[in-house]
């Protein structure tokens, strides 16, 4: 049996969920030879009550963390302290998995090689335990037309809660006790999460140099949405929902974030109340739909445990595509902006 000692940075809503999975997976770890040991856990406070992991393992000195290890476990979110602690494990050789996309999203300068290089596994980072990036990473063999997803939980949520007449802040309390919400929620209702996702997806898919500052530009939030708009788009025969796209524009890829108006029959729309859907257009595959749990402590940690596998089984993490200019005169949905 071979002992696998794992760092792990951050233990809040989905790190404490893992710790909790850990123990129905000792089985079937053992099965491939492999005792997995939670060597430390890194935090903000280590007085914090965490009743899935035994204090003594919990320190807030990242100072000797990643000494000793074989992989390094991210679910801590941020782009600073935890983005250097992320990447000095990389430049040691360890491999990282992680489900914080606005690392990925905007630090991608410094992490590409190490994605590149098979280092990075980050199946949480985008619609949470509902595979897409390990699906999207399966279709090099196609030629990328263009995504359109709901990608957001919280948005998902508060749309679905208000659309059945709860108020925004009863909803937005609500999805916040279900765990979905980012540390700093602005960064759901503004756009900000679902810009760091497009971005994740756009790199996997279509282009790896897709800048972060490119995203953001072009990202709105429903931070002004209200029923009373909701209810006006279903008179209509419509939903309105935020949507994050990818798609072909004067030769190059450009990707957005912005409340649209569907029609109700939409895919979009009846795949993803309430949670996440994504539709992929490729050559010569056609359109693909993607949904699920896009949000929570459970189903996040199940992404994080596949990415373990993954990397036990020799697998390297997700490669971003080797770069793929758009043909031209591909044809593209457009959708109308709400
Ligand atoms: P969370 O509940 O806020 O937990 C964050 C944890 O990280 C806390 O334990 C916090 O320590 C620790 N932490 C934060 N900054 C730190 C720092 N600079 N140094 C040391 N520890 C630090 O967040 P979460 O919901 O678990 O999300 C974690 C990550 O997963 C984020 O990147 C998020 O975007 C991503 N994600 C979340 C979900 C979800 O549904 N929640 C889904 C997919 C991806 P303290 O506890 O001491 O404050
Ligand atoms: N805050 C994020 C969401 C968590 O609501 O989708 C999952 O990435």
């Amino acid at each position: 049996m071979k002992t696998v000692r794992v760092a792990l940075l951050g233990a809040g809503t989905v790190g404490q969920a893992w710790v909790g999975l850990l123990s129905q997976h000792q089985d079937r770890l053992a099965a491939l030879g492999v005792r997995l040991e939670l060597a430390r856990v890194l935090v903000r406070d280590a007085q914090r009550s965490r009743p899935a992991i035994p204090s003594h393992l919990l320190t807030t000195d990242p100072k000797g963390f990643l000494e000793g290890v074989e992989v390094l476990v991210e679910v801590a979110g941020g782009t600073g302290r935890v983005g250097d602690l992320v990447l000095e494990a990389l430049s040691r050789g360890l491999p990282v998995i992680t489900a914080n996309k606005a690392l990925l999203a905007e630090r991608w300068g410094e992490l590409r090689p190490y994605a590149e290089g098979g280092q990075l596994y980050y199946e949480a980072s985008v619609m949470a335990g509902t595979p897409v990036l390990g699906a999207l990473q399966s279709l090099w063999g196609n030629r990328t037309q263009e995504l359109h997803g709901i990608v957001n939980g919280t948005c998902s949520y508060l749309i679905r809660r208000m659309e059945e007449g709860a108020g925004y802040q009863k909803a937005l309390e609500e999805a916040r006790q279900l765990g979905y919400l980012e540390a700093d929620p602005r960064l759901d209702v503004g756009g900000i999460d679902a810009a760091h996702k497009i971005c994740v997806l756009g790199r996997l898919t279509a282009d790896p140099a897709l800048e972060w500052s490119q995203v953001l530009q072009r990202t709105r939030g429903i931070e002004h949405l209200t029923p009373e708009a909701l209810a006006e788009a279903r008179r209509s025969g419509q939903a309105i929902r935020l949507v994050a796209s990818l798609y072909p524009e004067g030769g190059s890829w450009v990707a957005a974030v912005r409340p649209v108006r569907l029609p109700l029959e939409h895919p979009l729309v009846l795949l993803g109340s309430g949670r996440n859907a994504l539709m992929y257009r490729g050559e010569p595959i056609g359109t693909l739909y993607f949904a699920g749990a896009g949000a929570g402590g459970a189903v996040t940690a199940s992404a994080v445990m596949d990415d373990l596998y993954r990397w036990l089984s020799g697998a390297p993490g997700h490669l971003p595509i080797p770069r793929a200019v758009p043909a031209s005169g591909l044809e593209v949905e457009r959708l109308e902006e709400a």
